[in-house]
């Protein structure tokens, strides 16, 4: 009896070792900034603190365009990931190809429904299901500063285009670059959306990049938007072109540049280099864009994949939704909490001002997904964007041929 009572401890040992050494996750995401990997770090340990260990696979490439690329092909070798960052629309596509795990007890039992704001559940919910677990929010409406640049030349926070304009001239004239850019697609729409919001309002942008209203995107005004992006070609520096997001951070935060038109990812890198809000660098929203959010958010989606990772797709949705990690990974992040229920106790004054920011404009129907982070329309639209917006930063057309280019680069992307 005894023997028998020993070899079924020793069985039930191995069989829990055996489940406890399946708990492992491979997750594809493209988070390989110095800010970044410091906010996966939190989700790394978070999970190995819960018995999931982490199978890296990083995909380095700004918004994640390489990423789906490997994505599409590890896919199609019936090797998908167990889980996946994605962004908005790519999270809604995979869904309706059903290849995507139903997340529905997960989220039932953590009442996401109550916490995670409406316009975040338009992309984490494909027919009524829950499908994708949301990290955070980002925003992109920002414009970040080095404070002692501005100090030195007495230049005062810009409230409006013109404002923005005699700033930069003044650093131009310091010998100082004005705006720090990386010239990739992904970079110039994020600068672009931004300075359609300023030109154009939100109806202007609601109508351009969400309802894709043709006679919004052939308008003067969209017009204004592409002359007003060829004013701030001459403001960035002459090895602009190819330039990663996070290098052009690192120029404001060494005092090279002055701003950076970016997404609140960028905080991370001023973090990260031990600078600090209010005292090394400004976190201000893009001039004529106040009390307006276009925001994105880093969702995981989850595969149907073979063997027993159900439980740890189930531990890693349950770990990015708990208050205390959703506070925890978004200080380092930049971003602001997914869940609407998570003090800002530990958020320095930019997050504060993030979660400010999102409450308001969700309340006051100011709040707009981002066209150039996969919020806004499905990938398809979202890259003609890119490509006429990039081709005419880069002077392959003026500013009437970039309109004309972008009505019928958007009518065929439909
Ligand atoms: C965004 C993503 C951020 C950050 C940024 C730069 O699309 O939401 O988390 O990774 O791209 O790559």
């Amino acid at each position: 009896m005894l023997k028998r009572l020993m070899l079924g401890t020793v069985f039930t040992t191995l069989l829990s070792f055996q489940t406890h050494a399946d708990q492992s996750v491979e997750v594809l995401h493209w988070w390989t900034s110095g800010g970044e990997a410091g906010a996966l770090n939190v989700l790394k340990d978070d999970l190995s603190s819960k018995g999931v260990s982490w199978n890296d696979m990083p995909v380095a490439g700004g918004s994640g365009t390489a990423a789906m690329t490997v994505l599409r092909a590890r896919v199609a070798a019936g090797n998908p990931p167990t889980a996946v960052q994605m962004l908005g629309f790519d999270i809604l596509d995979w869904a309706q190809q059903g290849a995507l795990t139903d997340l529905n007890a997960v989220a039932k039992e953590g009442n996401w429904d109550a916490v995670i704001p409406t316009a975040l559940q338009k992309f984490s919910k494909h027919e009524g299901k829950w499908i994708a677990a949301p990290v955070n929010v980002h925003s992109t409406n920002w414009i970040w500063s080095n404070k002692a640049i501005l100090d030195e030349l007495n230049i005062s926070e810009p409230n409006s285009w013109d404002d923005l304009v005699s700033a930069m001239d003044k650093v131009k004239a310091s010998g100082k670059v004005a705006l720090a850019h990386g010239g990739q697609p992904w970079q110039d729409a994020t600068v672009f959306e931004s300075i359609a919001l300023l030109t154009g309002g939100g109806d202007f942008y609601k109508k351009a990049f969400i309802d894709l209203d043709e006679e919004t995107l052939g308008s003067d005004t969209m017009k204004t938007v592409f002359e007003r992006m060829e004013v701030l070609r001459g403001y960035v520096d002459d090895n602009f072109s190819g330039r990663d997001w996070n290098l052009a951070s690192a120029m404001v935060i060494n005092g090279e540049a002055a701003f950076q038109i970016m997404g609140d990812w960028a905080k991370g890198e001023f973090l990260r280099a031990n600078k600090k809000p209010g005292a090394d660098f400004l976190c201000l929203r893009v001039p004529g864009t106040q009390g307006y959010v276009t925001f994105n958010s880093d969702q995981f989606a989850m595969f149907n994949v073979d063997g027993n990772q159900t439980e740890s797709q189930a531990q890693l949705a349950k770990s990015i939704l708990a208050p205390e990690f959703q506070s925890a990974f978004n200080v380092v992040k930049g971003s602001v909490p997914a869940r609407t229920d998570v003090s800002d106790a530990a958020f320095d004054e930019c997050g504060k001002k993030g979660m400010k920011d999102l409450v308001e404009a969700n309340d006051n129907g100011k709040l707009y997904g981002s066209m150039a982070h996969g919020h806004s329309a499905p990938a398809a639209i979202k890259n003609a964007f890119y490509d006429v917006i990039t081709a005419h930063f880069n002077g392959e057309f003026d500013s009437e041929t970039a309109v004309a280019e972008l009505v019928d680069a958007i009518a065929i992307a439909k």
